[in-house]
């Protein structure tokens, strides 16, 4: 049995739980959370949308977890801002390791705990489960031999209610909190960014107490490729009848324009009829559980598609978008990654 343990017992622990108890040889045997209140509500939550009987010993310090529990692996579930001593600590047990994306609020905390993982080469997975969706694979694949020239990645939507989302210094703020998603799957299929040029700003949620993010942003990258992007985000799109798009990204390629979400992908090409494919159900996120579990089983990494070291470029690209806004200069992400 594999004996997992979270830290942070929110929502998306909740969400990953639940694709967990599928997995027979998989045991949730700890939850810590600094609230027991929020512990008590997860329970309660899984109790009510799953058959598995759940007994996990319970924790407000994360290290009394690590010191009384023998784990296999370890999901850090936290806001932005908690990232740091936390996986220290589980890189010093040697626990295998799950961080949900974000990595952290900023660079540096994510740097160092990039360095701390490959010090010791414990196995690690990042929660950016859309790489595991057949969509964008299906359309990486599509692209792989052919010259790639423009990338555009949208995300509308609206403000997530948690108070942490939106506060700059608490979440990284829009496109490092969230919108990250988009431009992960950007460097998924179509490599590596050089450089983020980026305007944003505080323009529709002036109204809303508490808040200091960017709700607007447009940022363009040079992909090392040669390639250019625009990544355009909004977190100030609300409302039933509104647009909600999510993950959506275009690709121009020579010959071949791709569009691509989590539930299409469609291919035109000059001359041919259109190519419209959808997935007959969506399971990206089960997909990521299971491989990080085969991972933990068979100590190695071969089927790990977000390995903390290939997500932090991504980190780069949009810390680089906010510091580019901030400071009104084109950002080499090598000045971020160093
Ligand atoms: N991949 C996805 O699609 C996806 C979806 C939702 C959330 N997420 C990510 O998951 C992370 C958590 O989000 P959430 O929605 O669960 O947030 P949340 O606010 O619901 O839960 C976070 C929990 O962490 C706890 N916490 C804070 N500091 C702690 C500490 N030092 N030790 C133990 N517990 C601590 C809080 O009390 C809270 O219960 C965020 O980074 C978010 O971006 C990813």
């Amino acid at each position: 049995m594999l004996r997992i343990g979270f830290i942070g017992s929110g929502g998306r622990a909740v969400r990953e739980m639940l694709d967990l108890v599928q997995i027979p040889e998989v045991a949730i045997a700890a939850l810590c959370d600094i609230s027991e209140e929020r512990i008590d509500q997860a329970l309660a939550q899984l109790q009510s949308r799953t058959s598995a009987r759940l007994s996990p010993a319970k924790f407000t310090d994360y290290r009394s977890m690590l010191d009384g529990v023998e784990l296999d692996a370890v999901y850090v579930s936290l806001p932005p801002f908690a990232h740091g001593a936390v996986e220290h600590a589980v890189i010093d047990a040697r626990r295998a390791l799950f961080v949900e994306k974000p990595l952290a609020a900023d660079m540096g905390v994510a740097r160092e705990i990039d360095a701390h993982i490959k010090d010791t080469g414990i196995i690690n997975a990042v929660g950016y489960q859309w790489r595991y969706a057949e969509p964008f694979t299906r359309a990486r694949d599509a692209l792989r031999q052919v010259p790639i020239g423009l990338v555009i990645a949208i995300r509308l939507g609206p403000l997530p209610p948690a108070a942490w989302w939106r506060r700059q210094a608490q979440s990284g703020g829009m496109l490092v909190e969230q919108h990250t998603h988009s431009v992960d799957i950007m460097r998924f299929i179509a490599g590596d960014v050089a450089s983020v040029y980026a305007a944003a700003g505080l323009r529709l949620l002036t109204d809303v107490p508490d808040l200091d993010i960017d709700d607007v942003s447009a940022a363009s990258v040079t992909f090392e490729s040669g390639a250019v992007g625009s990544i355009v985000n909004s977190c100030a799109v609300a409302g039933a009848q509104m647009p909600n798009v999510s993950n959506y990204v275009h690709i121009v390629a020579r010959d071949l324009v791709v569009a691509v979400s989590a539930g299409q992908l469609s291919l035109f090409r000059p001359g041919s009829d259109r190519e419209d494919w959808r997935p007959e159900r969506e399971n990206s996120n089960f997909l990521l559980n299971q491989a990080f579990v085969e991972a933990v089983q068979t100590n190695s990494m071969a089927g790990i598609r977000s390995p903390y070291s290939d997500s932090l470029k991504t980190h780069a690209i949009t810390i680089g978008a906010v510091q580019s806004a901030r400071e009104g200069r084109v950002i080499a992400l090598a000045e971020l990654l160093v």
